[in-house]
């Protein structure tokens, strides 16, 4: 009699290991964290890094039961160092992305290149308005109506890669940058698990030169717009 094939992983895609980078309270990692955990995001968190040995979010990733790593900048002569050692660390895990959430440092291009393609950020604003710091404040100086936040693939310039999905918030009357920020921070909390998922499960896929697609069709420019959908 044959037996039975092993109740292996072989006939289903594997999650997607993801490398999670960050500097502070870690409230998207959270946001990943907890999709995962509600079997809404097929991926896998196989580490997050810290280059500061302080931040919040380290101790989230404890709580989960996620390895974690705290790499302190400061500890290092140069950016370049300092990224050459990050890579190493980062490719232990052997991520399919490396996720910067909150990650408060520039890039040197060699590291970036060497995540080319497979390296997303989240930003608080609809990208390509408002690249930089101090978004909620730029808006609201600004008078625009409307704000929000974006996922885009990260290149050697800042804040400035293919957007692969947005979410719009409307700017309210008597708005300030705390109110405001709360608000585009809640829809951050439901686009980062938004966009791994289409990326975990092939809807999102980017091309060798770069280019986002959705279901096989180049995306727009301003990538998927999500504003109001839910994870299911
Ligand atoms: C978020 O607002 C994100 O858009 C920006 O940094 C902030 C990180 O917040 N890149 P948290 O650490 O995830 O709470």
């Amino acid at each position: 009699m044959e037996s039975a094939p092993p109740q292996s992983d072989v006939s289903k895609p594997s999650a997607l290991r993801l490398v999670v980078l960050i500097s502070g309270s870690g409230t998207n990692l959270q946001a990943i964290i907890d999709a995962i955990a509600n079997g809404l995001l097929p991926a896998r968190l196989v580490a997050v890094i810290s280059n500061r040995p302080l931040a919040a979010g380290l101790q989230r990733a404890a709580r989960a039961g996620i390895p974690h790593v705290a790499l302190d900048h400061t500890q290092y002569s140069s950016r370049e160092a300092f990224d050459a050692a990050l890579q190493y660390q980062i490719d232990q895990f052997e991520p399919d992305w490396v996720v910067l959430a909150g990650y408060m440092r520039l890039l040197s291009t060699t590291f970036v290149e060497h995540y080319r393609s497979r390296m997303v950020n989240i930003h608080p604003s609809l990208l390509p308005e408002y690249k930089g710091l101090d978004t909620h404040a730029r808006v609201l100086a600004a008078g625009d109506r409307e704000h929000g936040c974006s996922v885009h693939l990260v290149t050697p310039e800042l804040d400035d890669g293919a957007i692969l999905g947005q979410r719009r918030v409307n700017v309210l009357p008597g708005d300030t940058v705390q109110t405001l920020s709360e608000r585009v921070q809640r829809e951050e909390h439901l686009l980062y698990p938004q966009c791994l998922k289409l990326l975990a499960l092939g809807n999102l896929t980017i091309d060798k030169h770069g280019v986002p697609h959705y279901q096989g069709s180049p995306l727009a420019t301003t990538g998927l717009d999500l504003t109001g959908t839910s994870l299911t």
